[in-house]
């Protein structure tokens, strides 16, 4: 199947994250690869996305999971080669699958070539200055410079002599120590990336997800002054906070658009920004990056209310940009939506996962099924989808992992508080049995569980009812049903369930509550995430209907002739 040729693809697509290290592996070193992507691109088809967005594959002693980046115009030997990756953008392409990659621009790793060059330079010198190197406080400079924080680990300043540095200066990064900040005052670095931007997008790239969009530019005006509150981005006017989401950044951002608009079609990107919505749609601005996550659902509970009310702030903010909106239940980051919506009393999700989710009740079943409601009720939405890889499968979070095969820095470096992101992050099992359930012969870089082998691809594939399937048909149906983007709300009898509809009358009804739903009269039914009850006779505003039952936790797709 072609590309299109419609310059406005990114509006309404559905975009399936691969987080490359854990696809899959086609030489049993025990790490997903490129060629791993290539032999599943069948797989990616029968799901019916428009693109993928891979996650860093790019050279990486993993110290963040290939988000402390060595070098951005290359793919990790343990990944691949160019030649890799030029076969399967072209073989991804030919399936009519775009292809988005992640661009890091915040920090590189401690491997960077120009990193180890600072290093070894002088204080002062223009290798240092790619970088934020400072002076620390105190009589000795033994203190950081500041006290901004990092993401990571207490101080976002480590002394330089912790990578073999022989001054006494600290460098600055708002991550792992092995991920340190660029100085983006530095005209070098501007170009740099717009080589990196451009060095992808000449090999057919089509998009650019942007890591940490809101952190480039700092207030580097000597002295440095403490950062007042983390993460506070209300203590002072918005656009002047000392660390993140500054005015000054979207000049950045402006320069790659004019690169962008150089292709055709024109390259597209979508910010990862943690700001709030009003200040997320600059980054979504046409002019600039022309799209920006919107992260509120990670945030909500499945609760109709909620729900609602970010879909209508997310859909205002994306129109008074010209953009279109973006809806993730899940993705690198995150606890699996599944887990996430089976608990069943409001916890502390940190807490509960470093439990081993033992402190509190989890209702699989509840879960995956309002989980499926979820996908089915976004993907009906004006504007994109994105589906974290295994999101598909139903996978829950993978709780139990040894504490000794942990990966995650928000973990390791984090005083072992947070237990971190790894149990999204486990090798996909592909099939029911075999080495690693079929992510490799080599086993799997993280611990797989035993109810990995149910969840697998090939016990899915051709069950009417499981997750697979209903995001298959779900997602074949959404192809042919996506129209204008607008959205109609409609009056329910029970405030738990969500209804509206798109201009050409594809209709959605979601129930959040734990009570069945009739509905009546709205066209034909489509699709539903869990099966719904026989039609039979039901009482709908006191009249007698003869109607369906809308069932707890469950989306419905129907077609009639209105909105
Ligand atoms: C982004 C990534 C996350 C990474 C961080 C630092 O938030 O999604 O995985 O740890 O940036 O690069």
């Amino acid at each position: 199947m072609a590309l299109t040729l419609d310059k406005n693809w990114w509006r309404q697509a559905v975009i399936y994250q691969i987080y490359p290290r854990s696809f899959k592996d086609s030489n049993g070193d025990g790490l997903g690869d490129i060629k791993g992507i290539t032999s599943k691109i069948d797989y990616l088809s029968s799901l019916n996305v428009d693109a993928v967005w891979l996650s860093p594959f790019y050279p990486s002693a993993l110290a963040d999971g290939g988000y402390d980046v060595d070098d951005y115009r290359d793919v990790d030997p343990k990944l691949g080669d160019l030649a890799d990756f030029d076969e399967m953008l072209s073989k991804l392409h030919g399936a009519g699958i775009r292809v988005f990659v992640d661009i890091v621009p915040n920090h590189s790793s401690n491997l960077h070539e120009w990193f180890k060059e600072a290093i070894a330079a002088e204080p002062g010198s223009a290798a240092r200055n790619r970088y934020i190197f400072r002076e620390g406080k105190g009589a000795n400079g033994e203190l950081p410079p500041t006290n901004w924080p990092s993401h990571f680990a207490p101080s976002a300043w480590s002394h330089e002599s912790t990578q073999g540095g022989k001054h006494n200066q600290w460098y600055c990064h708002l991550f792992a120590p092995e991920q340190p900040d660029f100085n983006w005052d530095n005209r070098e670095i501007e170009e740099d990336f717009l080589k990196t931007l451009k060095f992808w997008a000449d090999r057919g790239v089509d998009g650019f997800r942007i890591d940490v969009a809101h952190a480039l530019k700092k207030d580097l005006s000597e002295p440095l002054k403490d950062q007042e509150r983390y993460p506070d981005l209300n203590n002072r006017k918005p656009g002047e906070n000392i660390l993140f989401d500054r005015d000054d950044v979207h000049e950045i951002y402006k320069e790659w658009r004019q690169l962008f608009n150089q292709y055709d079609p024109p390259r597209v990107a979508v910010a990862e920004a943690y700001v709030p919505a009003d200040r997320l749609a600059l980054y979504a601005n046409p002019d600039e990056l022309g799209q920006a996550f919107n992260f509120e659902l990670l945030e909500a509970n499945f609760n109709a209310h909620e729900f609602k009310t970010v879909i209508d702030r997310g859909i205002t903010a994306a129109k008074a940009q010209g953009s279109s909106s973006t809806w993730c239940l899940n993705n690198h980051d995150q606890m699996r939506p599944a887990t996430n919506y089976g608990l069943l009393t409001t916890v502390d999700r940190i807490r509960w996962k470093n439990s081993g989710g033992t402190t509190n009740p989890l209702d699989e079943e509840l879960g995956l099924r309002s989980a499926l409601a979820a996908s089915m009720l976004i993907m009906a939405l004006p504007g994109c989808t994105y589906i974290y890889q295994g999101e598909e499968l139903g996978l829950f979070e993978v709780l139990d992992i040894p504490e000794d095969q942990i990966q995650d820095p928000q973990y390791l470096r984090n005083h072992k508080v947070d237990k971190g992101r790894d149990g999204c992050r486990v090798p996909l099992p592909w099939t029911k049995s075999g080495a690693s359930f079929g992510f490799g012969t080599g086993g799997a870089h993280l611990p797989q569980p035993n109810w990995f082998a149910a969840k697998s691809v090939e016990a899915e594939s051709g069950v009417a009812d499981s997750p697979l399937e209903i995001f298959r048909t779900a997602l074949a149906l959404r192809k042919g049903l996506v129209t204008d983007e607008e959205l109609t709300w409609h009056k329910t009898t029970d405030a738990n369930v969500l209804h509206f509809s798109r201009p050409n009358g594809w209709h959605c009804l979601t129930n959040f509550g734990r009570n069945h739903y009739s509905f009546a009269g709205l066209g034909e039914i489509l699709h539903s995430s869990s099966p719904l009850a026989q039609a039979g006779i039901f009482l709908i505003h006191g009249v007698q209907t003869s109607g369906n039952d809308l069932p707890p936790a469950t989306t419905v797709w129907l077609k009639g002739p209105h909105a």
